[in-house]
Order: C-alpha cells, then sequence, then structure tokens
C-alpha cells in the first residue's frame, strides 16, 4: 500500500485480505497477525455471530465480564453482571451492595419509561394552517403507521402523543413533529426511528392530497429518536441509621462518616468539576451492566450527562442527605435500556448476563444498572472522604504493575506480603522489586 493511498472496497474485502493490509502497518505483520487470530473465538458459528455485529471486524476485543454479589433491590438478591476494565469498580460495587443488603437493601422504582423521537422539517407553507391541521395530520399518521405499531400496541406500547413545535423564531421554517412512544422492554430505537421515516411519508401524502396544502412546502430533514429521555427514569436509594454507618471506616464515627459524605455529595451539586467525576464514578457501575447485557452504554451515558445538565448547571446525579438521624442516598437517572431485541439475547454472554438476572425486563434492568451505579457511587465517596481513593485502587492495580514489571511467582507473593500494610504506587512497587532482585543476587 502506498503512502496515503485511499483504499477501495475493504468493506468487499474477506477478513483475510483486511487482516494482512493492517498487520502490513505494524513492525512485525506475522506476530501481529497471530496476536489478532488468538482473540478470534474457536467456535466458526459464535465467531460469524460476533463478526456479523459490525462491519471490518478483524478481532475480538476481550474486556474483563466480572459478577458483584449480594445486590438486594426491592427485597430480591441478584448477583450482578458487570463487564468493565477498571481495576477496584467491582471490588467497590460488591462492598457496598454487601454493606446496603445487611441494612434493607437498595429501594428502586421506575417513574416513568416514555421515550421520544422526532422529525425535523421546514415549512414554507401557512403556520396558521399547518397548526390548525394537526389533529387531522395526527389521525393520518397514525392510520398510515398502523401497521408497523400493531405489534408494540399488543405488547402495550406503540405512539403516546404527538407535538407539532415551531422553532421558526430560533431557524427559519423549522418545525418538529415531536412525537412519545412507549416501547416497553425494546430499547426502541428501530422501532420509533421506522415510525419517524413513514411519518415523513406520511406527511408528503397527506400535504398532497388535503386542499390548502402543498408537497412542495415540506421538506423533511431528519427523522431519529432522541437520546435525552427525561421521562423514562429510574430512582433507587438506600437508607439507615447514622450509627449504622460506624464500621465503615476506621476512625470515623457514623456521624462523622455520615457528615463528610453529605458535604461530598453537596459539593458535586455546586460544582461542575466535581459534579462530573461523581457522576463519572455513577456510570463506572450503570455502563458495567448496560455492557454486560448487551445494551447502548452510549445512550445511557449521553442521557445521564444531559440530564444532568437539566438545571442550565451539570450537577450531580445523586443527593445524600441527614434527617433525624437517618441517612438518605438517592440516585435518579435517564435510562433507556431493551431486554428484548437488540444484542440481548444476540449476544451469547449477553444472554447469560440475562439469565444470570433472572430474565429481567426492562423496568427491572433499569433498576439493576442504577443500584450497580449508586454502589459504585457510594464507595467511591466513601474512599474520597475517608481513607482516599488511591490507597484501594492501587492495592487493586497492584497485579498489573506487577505484570508490567514481569514479577516472578515468587516476586508476586513476596510484593503481595510486603504492600498489605503498606502504600502501594508504582514507584514504591519498582523499588521492593529492585530490592528483591539484588538481595538474590
Ligand atoms: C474513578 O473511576 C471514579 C471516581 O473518580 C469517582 C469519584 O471521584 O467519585 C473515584
Amino acid at each position: 500500500m502506498k503512502k496515503n493511498e485511499i483504499i477501495s472496497g475493504f468493506s468487499k474485502m474477506s477478513r483475510d485480505e483486511k487482516l494482512s493490509l493492517v498487520t502490513a502497518l505494524f513492525k512485525n505483520p506475522k506476530e501481529a497477525e497471530k496476536e489478532f487470530l488468538s482473540f478470534h473465538h474457536p467456535d466458526e458459528n459464535t465467531q460469524e455471530l460476533l463478526s456479523g455485529f459490525s462491519e471490518n471486524t478483524i478481532s475480538n476485543f476481550p474486556l474483563p465480564y466480572n459478577v458483584a454479589p449480594n445486590f438486594l433491590i426491592n427485597g430480591k438478591m441478584f448477583m450482578v453482571p458487570m463487564v468493565i476494565e477498571e481495576s477496584s469498580v467491582v471490588a467497590a460495587a460488591s462492598y457496598a451492595a454487601r454493606f446496603w443488603a445487611t441494612q434493607g437493601g437498595f429501594k428502586a422504582r421506575v417513574t416513568g419509561t416514555e421515550k421520544v423521537g422526532q422529525l425535523h422539517f421546514l415549512y414554507s407553507g401557512d403556520p396558521d394552517a399547518l397548526k390548525i391541521t394537526m389533529p387531522h395530520l395526527e389521525r393520518f399518521l397514525r392510520e398510515k403507521t398502523a401497521p408497523l405499531t400493531a405489534k408494540m400496541e399488543k405488547r402495550g406500547g406503540g405512539i403516546l402523543a404527538m407535538e407539532l413545535k415551531d422553532f421558526t423564531r430560533e431557524v427559519e421554517q423549522f418545525y418538529q413533529l415531536h412525537v412519545t412512544f412507549e416501547t416497553m422492554d425494546a430499547m426502541g430505537a428501530n422501532f420509533i426511528n421506522s415510525c419517524l421515516e413513514a411519518f415523513s411519508e406520511g406527511i408528503q401524502e397527506f400535504f398532497e392530497q388535503t386542499p390548502g396544502f402543498s408537497s412542495a412546502d415540506f421538506e423533511p430533514l431528519m427523522a431519529i429518536l432522541s437520546n435525552y429521555t427525561p421521562d423514562c427514569m429510574v430512582e433507587v436509594s438506600v437508607s439507615c441509621d447514622v450509627e449504622n454507618l460506624k464500621g465503615i471506616a476506621s476512625g470515623f464515627s457514623g456521624a462523622e462518616f455520615a457528615r463528610r459524605f453529605e458535604q461530598a455529595v453537596k459539593i458535586a451539586r455546586a460544582d461542575v468539576y466535581r459534579a462530573t467525576t461523581h457522576n463519572k464514578g455513577i456510570m463506572n457501575g450503570v455502563d458495567a451492566v448496560i455492557l454486560a447485557t448487551g445494551n447502548d452504554f452510549r445512550a445511557v451515558e449521553a442521557a445521564a450527562h444531559a440530564y444532568a445538565a437539566q438545571s442550565g448547571r451539570y450537577q450531580s446525579l445523586s443527593r445524600a442527605s441527614i434527617e433525624n438521624n437517618r441517612f438518605h442516598f438517592t440516585l435518579e437517572m435517564p435510562m433507556a435500556v431493551g431486554t428484548l431485541g437488540g444484542l440481548t439475547s444476540l449476544h451469547p454472554l449477553a444472554a447469560k448476563s440475562m439469565e444470570m438476572l433472572g430474565h429481567p425486563d426492562a423496568k427491572q434492568l433499569m433498576m439493576i444498572a442504577a443500584a450497580a451505579g449508586m454502589a459504585n457511587n457510594f464507595a467511591a465517596v466513601r474512599s474520597l472522604v475517608t481513607t482516599g481513593i488511591q490507597a484501594g485502587h492501587m492495592k487493586m492495580h497492584l497485579p498489573n504493575i506487577m505484570r508490567q514489571l514481569q514479577a516472578t511467582k515468587e516476586e508476586e507473593s513476596r510484593i503481595y506480603e510486603y504492600f498489605k500494610e503498606r502504600k502501594v504506587s508504582y514507584q514504591s512497587v519498582t523499588g521492593y522489586l529492585q530490592a528483591l532482585r539484588s538481595e538474590k543476587k
């Protein structure tokens, strides 16, 4: 391949042809090819399935599949699957889940499951006529999409409402058909987008056949769901007597811990820099469950952060308070997930996650993922206001450091022993390992 040469037809090439083009970029193409192929699934059918999820697949990218036990949610115990590579996230979630299981567990509820889709269009006709005809247009569009919505309606979902929004003050001739949907156990992106595209054709037809309108005045621009889902919400909370927080960190009374925790969460509501990191800690748990169940974590992330900024200022998604000697901690966030369709049953490990969770419906999955987010948030803030985050984090990171330093098995056990009660850092481990090695010489 010549420098900066444009490749045509890459997607049509066989996997091996793609691989050889890619590995030509490496210092040792043979070794690179071997490495990529070594991550292929040994079962050809499974590999074909995985490759079929995307395009131009040349290998798989494994991430650890972890389990956090002891999640007591609304009185039911769960083992929660979490796909995440960051050390200490699963340990933190497990720690918090176990603690809250002794205090009655997580109380969760879904407060809404509506999703939104929008048809953005330009209209150069009479604005008043358009507004007046909306009820007729809505009826026409509902009839037109009846074959598309029939199955969803049978499951209890479908189109909930349609609203014409006038944005002509912001953008010349710009209107929007803002539609709310109930998609039940499906995430709903395909259903919503198909309905919206049908609405676009429907408006065209309606204008062609309705006196006083002309389809020439209508220019559809975009038909797409919105990932902002402020009416598809989950709430999870924990609470306990302040005294019960006594054992949570050595050297802190329950009241002292609760006070420091409450302050930390207030800071995350007041300052965007802290709020972003605080919410990242929530998303550590949420995303790990979303990934493990084959859901779209980008959609969940986008909605969470937009919601965190809904007041005009980006704030923490969780709140903490102390009332009458009781500590309360709550998390409220939007979450659009599906347990039907998509990768949830197609991806072999996503299917296993769903089975591990007892085949939850979408609402139950929202509650489980939110509980994981809350567990991680609790554990992170707990560490921050007590020992500091690095102590636990670096302890969990120790195996990675030892691997980087190519420690032998014997060296590893000496290192584990030595750092049981000491602060781990890359430097301190390197120093100790050097000392061990020179002691041997
Ligand atoms: C690290 O992945 C997440 C934390 O930074 C979250 C927080 O600061 O609350 C520990």
